[in-house]
């Protein structure tokens, strides 16, 4: 296993250990959080009582296979604790997120849940968001219009492609990629992505995080966001 497989497996597994009995948990999606849905497996199989809700297809699919009981977003008022991926993270707690496309489920099940944990691997850390391609999800009708636009604003953006067909994200959308290279300021720029018509969301998950939890080769930080708003 390379450095960076080490370090999404560490993070995983520690995120693992604040779940507790009882718990309704929010399941991301990538491969960093399938290392803690794998060892939530093993706990529910040991007897750990939960149930969970998963931000994608391919969560549910490993959910059921591991027998973590899933339950539908439509029957929780909120989530105890969501653990999920990121792209970037920069020193104020802002991330991107979406590069395996899962970011509008993602958004609306970190913002009913009362914790959020991202794992990540070390050189997801950054001081500036921007190097990772910032992911919006787009209605399909819209994509001309909606890149016409990005364009016209210098955003570099990008169709998601998947073996040369567009890609589509699991609630019929496409995806753009906006390639920046850095975010001056991410507030900003969230504002301005949303009124473009056509844009549902974007990948910027702006100080919604609680705790990061940080492989480092074969160590672990946790990083606490202090300055989160809490809504629960
Ligand atoms: C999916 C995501 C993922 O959490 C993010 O892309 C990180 O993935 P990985 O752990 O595979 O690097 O936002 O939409």
């Amino acid at each position: 296993m390379n450095v960076i497989e080490t370090e999404k497996e560490i993070a995983g597994k520690i995120a693992a250990d604040f779940i507790k009995s009882d718990m309704i948990v929010g399941l991301g999606t990538g491969s960093t959080v399938t290392y803690a849905i794998k060892e939530i497996g093993e706990r529910v199989k040991k007897g750990l009582k939960i149930k969970a809700v998963s931000t994608s297809k391919s969560t549910s699919i490993m959910a059921q296979k591991l027998n973590i009981p899933l339950i539908s977003i439509d029957q929780v008022d909120s989530i105890d604790l969501t653990i999920d991926g990121a792209d970037e993270i920069d020193p104020n707690f802002n991330g991107i997120k979406g590069g395996g496309g899962a970011l509008l489920v993602e958004k609306i099940i970190a913002s009913i849940s009362k914790e959020n944990i991202w794992v990540i691997n070390s050189n997801k850390l950054v001081n500036k968001l921007g190097k990772f391609p910032l992911p919006i999800e787009v209605v399909p009708f819209a994509i001309t219009t909606v890149m016409k636009r990005l364009e016209k604003k210098n955003f570099k953006p990008k169709v998601r492609k998947l073996n040369d067909m567009y890609f589509i994200t699991d609630n019929n959308n496409y995806i753009i990629d906006l390639y920046l290279g850095s975010i001056k300021d991410p507030k900003c720029l969230e504002i301005e992505l949303n009124m473009i018509p056509g844009i549902i969301d974007n990948g910027l998950f702006l100080n919604i995080v609680d705790t990061v939890v940080v492989g480092k080769n074969n160590e672990y930080e946790i990083l606490e966001n202090k300055f989160k708003a809490k809504f629960f």
